[in-house]
């Protein structure tokens, strides 16, 4: 039996990377990681080529214009990516029959919230960021119906730039950190969200619709950056501040934790707590 192909795109990113990290059990797919360079999403006849040479049976969109801040002064660039980037793929995975996974983020809520955000939840972003992504989920699902949209939050792994990486470089070159703690939430591994997106498209029967997955707990930022503190042994102090004490271009919702029931439901899935998953990745990164 010829092995179905799973493309992954945005293969630079840190998502990308963690799923390729983890493909060792799934040797029944034969997986295409594609970087921007190979493949830009918003290149619909590079995209319909590809698709027509390759016929993929699974497409997992990673590729997103994901600098928050910057969207705010760069937003056509962060809406072509996100929206227009996300038409394409949608409209090609209807028309070569792939099963479509896209990723979006909490920052489509507006943070209002006092309970974990469910995936009926109104979406009202309240950055440029977070409405490129609103309007590329409204594509994912307008253009393909069966696609499958995983909202996730606070993403960090061992690859690229986030926030533990950056939290472990400065509390080793500072004596002193202002960390943010009223913005409340829940980081995720993308190593654990990696597994899970291989274990839903595993799944049978495919079940298209919204989902959220964030690793268990919730924590604010200064929470997070105390553990990350305790986990490398640090002798940084880190102070406590208020988002107000720490303005940046883009705003960010104040409450954005995910509802990850309907994912742990549907897909029958266990997810870590947040300490074990971070304590993990820190093992990695210092193992580098
Ligand atoms: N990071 C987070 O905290 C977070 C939180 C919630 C949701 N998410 C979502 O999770 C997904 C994965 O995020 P991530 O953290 O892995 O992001 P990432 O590390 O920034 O990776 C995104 C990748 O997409 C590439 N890309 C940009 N434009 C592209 C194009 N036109 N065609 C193909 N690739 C393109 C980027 O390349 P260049 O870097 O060269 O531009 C980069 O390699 C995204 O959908 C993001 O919105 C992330």
């Amino acid at each position: 039996m010829s092995k179905r192909t799973i493309l992954v795109t945005g293969a630079g990113g840190q998502l990308a990377r963690s799923i390729a990290a983890v493909i060792e059990p799934h040797p029944l797919y034969a997986f295409e990681f594609v970087t921007k360079e190979k493949l830009s999403i918003v290149d619909a006849e590079g995209v319909r080529n590809y698709f027509s040479d390759k016929q993929p049976a699974f497409c997992i969109n990673c590729a997103a214009y994901t600098a928050v801040d910057k969207a705010e002064s760069a937003t056509e660039e962060a809406f072509h990516i996100n929206a227009d980037g996300v038409e394409v793929l949608a409209r090609t995975c209807a028309a070569f029959g792939t099963k479509f996974i896209h990723i979006s983020t909490d920052y489509v809520f507006d943070g209002t919230s006092v309970k974990p955000y469910v995936e009926d939840d109104k979406v009202e972003p309240i950055n440029v960021y977070g409405q490129s992504k609103a309007k590329g989920e409204e594509n994912a699902l307008r253009y393909n119906p069966e696609a499958i949209i995983i909202r996730t939050s606070w993403v960090y792994s061992e690859y690229g730039k986030n926030f533990v990486k950056t939290m472990i470089r400065l509390m080793t070159e500072k004596r002193d950190l202002n960390v943010v703690d009223d913005q409340i939430g829940a980081p995720t591994y993308a190593s654990d969200l990696a597994e899970a997106i291989l274990r839903m498209i595993d799944f049978n029967p495919w079940k298209p619709g919204i989902y959220h997955y964030c690793n268990d707990g919730q924590i604010s930022w200064y929470d997070f950056a105390q553990a990350i503190k305790d986990s490398i042994d640090s002798a940084c102090i880190l102070h406590s501040i208020s988002t107000d004490d720490y303005p940046t271009p883009a705003k960010r919702p104040k409450y954005s934790l995910l509802d990850t029931s309907k994912i742990k439901r549907e897909f029958e899935l266990d997810i870590p707590f947040w300490k074990d998953s971070l304590k993990k990745c820190i093992g990695n990164i210092q193992r580098q």
